[in-house]
């Protein structure tokens, strides 16, 4: 099957978080199971772009309202990520560094999407799926079914749409209904949600199979979305649930080189340790205390507001046994508390603010634990990237955290859960690290050695999806 997948993020390319690690393997895994998947994504003036060599394929030109624009579509030359990429150049709208963040994002991405639809419409053939990826592309499976210059070609094409994270739903006022390619009028219904232009709902209603990234946040939706709990109760019909895989060839302790010394699952011990002596050298750490990190966006719906006050009293309260660090950026308010932790705690608690690649590998590498208190965590990533380097997740057990990890009191279990976003909870989830780290090493030992070996790969996962096209397929 010929498989064409729309997203705003794709590793190595862009990435601001889990969306572009997925975008940029899933395609690599179904390409390995003999089908063709692509990726098309709007070209930012990222490192990738200046690094690699690409050729034109397409040139065209759209409008969105009265604004006429050009676009053209470049592919990389050598299919070095296991797929075909197209970047789509739209000058003064996409030709930015950032992926998010300006105050035209939804001109951007919707400029992004009517040139996509446009290019593929002029194709001399149909591919036999479009899969879209969250908000940025959710006017897809409307526009090919309904716009008037596309549905004639593209209305056959079946549409899967991926909800990667239903808290953004690229709303818009319906002031800006002008700026959509003209479509069949009294449809205007498919794209409203509680009388604004929702991208998101829109996709949720055209898209022919909507899937989310683990099946206990499915559920969850069905109860908590954002303000679109009742069309997912009423869409359920075509929702499912898969689970992300992660790429293990880009995580792979035994080969990675961004650790200072790689490992498996027999020089478990020594590598980590070897990994965690580095850091606490970079961060003023103490190798024989239990190390905690936290890797993600500075976020709400990470819990990071918590974790300031949450890792003072862990601190305190377990009499400073343990040691924090924490790799992240967001919101300010929550970056300039870990600023000042930084000195208040000197010692046992450090921080990174910014993003980094690179400093990511080392702390799945050389930290003991990794927490993740999340309020909503539709997958999550990390706690499988934990799980691969022998790092112990530490969880709120809601979403993909819960379809990942098992407590250590269960039978076979390798992880720590607890069940709301408190500090008082994860206090307490602290200490009972600190009692394995420092008391129960037979079982920490075996622990690291068990979740080594679990498979997340994409094998399963890519084969899930390629389950979902064929089911859409015309017998
Ligand atoms: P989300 O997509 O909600 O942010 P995920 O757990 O799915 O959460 O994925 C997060 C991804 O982003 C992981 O690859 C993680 O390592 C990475 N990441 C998050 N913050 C940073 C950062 N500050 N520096 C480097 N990598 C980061
Ligand atoms: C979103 C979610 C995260 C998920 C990622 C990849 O950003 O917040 O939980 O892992 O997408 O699907």
């Amino acid at each position: 099957m010929e498989i064409v997948h729309i997203a705003a993020e794709c590793y190595p390319v862009a990435k601001v978080g889990g969306l572009g690690d997925v975008v940029g393997a899933l395609p690599k895994y179904q390409n390995e199971l003999g089908h063709t998947a692509k990726v098309v994504m709007p070209m930012y003036r990222t490192k990738f772009l200046y690094d690699n060599q690409w050729e034109l394929v397409h040139e065209g030109s759209q409008q969105i309202g009265t604004h006429q624009f050009h676009y053209s579509i470049i592919k990389e030359k050598t299919n070095q990520l296991g797929f075909d990429l197209y970047l789509i150049d739209i000058n003064g709208v996409l030709d930015r560094e950032k992926v998010y963040g300006y105050e035209d994002d939804t001109e951007r991405f919707l400029a992004f999407q009517v040139a996509v639809c446009d290019w593929i419409n002029r194709w001399t053939h149909r591919p036999d799926v479009i899969h879209c990826h969250d908000h940025h592309t959710g006017l897809i499976p409307f526009l090919v079914k309904y716009a008037i210059a596309l549905k004639e070609n593209l209305k056959d094409i079946p549409t899967v749409f991926t909800i990667h994270n239903a808290q953004y739903q690229g709303w818009m006022s319906w002031d800006k209904y002008a700026l959509l390619p003209a479509f069949d009028n009294w449809k205007w219904g498919m794209l409203d949600w509680n009388d604004m232009i929702n991208p998101m709902a829109a996709a949720v209603k055209s898209a022919w199979r909507v899937t989310t990234v683990s099946q206990s946040y499915l559920q969850e939706l069905y109860q908590k979305a954002n303000g679109l709990e009742q069309l997912f109760l009423e869409e359920r019909q075509k929702c499912s649930g898969i689970l992300n895989g992660i790429d293990t060839k880009v995580w792979n302790p035994a080969t990675d080189e961004m650790i200072v010394k790689t490992y498996d699952k027999k020089t478990v011990a020594k590598g980590k340790l070897k990994n965690k002596k580095e850091l606490a050298e970079k961060f003023g750490l103490d190798i024989d205390k239990p190390l905690i990190s936290f890797i993600g966006r500075l976020v709400e719906e990470k819990a990071a507001d918590l974790l300031p006050e949450a890792i003072s009293q862990s601190i305190y309260e377990h009499n400073g046994q343990v040691n924090f660090l924490v790799l992240g950026s967001g919101h300010t308010g929550i970056e300039n508390q870990f600023k000042k932790m930084n000195q208040q705690f000197k010692g046992y608690f450090n921080s990174y603010i910014g993003y980094s690649e690179p400093l990511s590998h080392l702390i799945y590498a050389g930290s003991d634990f990794l927490l993740m208190p999340s309020r909503v965590e539709p997958c999550g990533l990390n706690q499988m990237y934990a799980l691969r380097y022998g790092t112990v997740p530490m969880v709120r057990s809601i979403g993909g955290l819960k379809d990942t990890v098992k407590d250590m009191g269960e039978k076979e279990g390798f992880g720590i859960r607890f069940n709301h976003a408190t500090v008082q909870e994860i206090t307490y989830a602290v200490g009972r690290a600190i009692d394995l780290h420092q008391h129960r090493t037979e079982q920490f030992d075996w622990m690291r050695g068990f979740m080594m070996a679990i498979d997340h790969s994409w094998d399963s996962s890519a084969q899930q999806y390629i389950d979902v096209y064929q089911s859409l397929q015309k017998k």
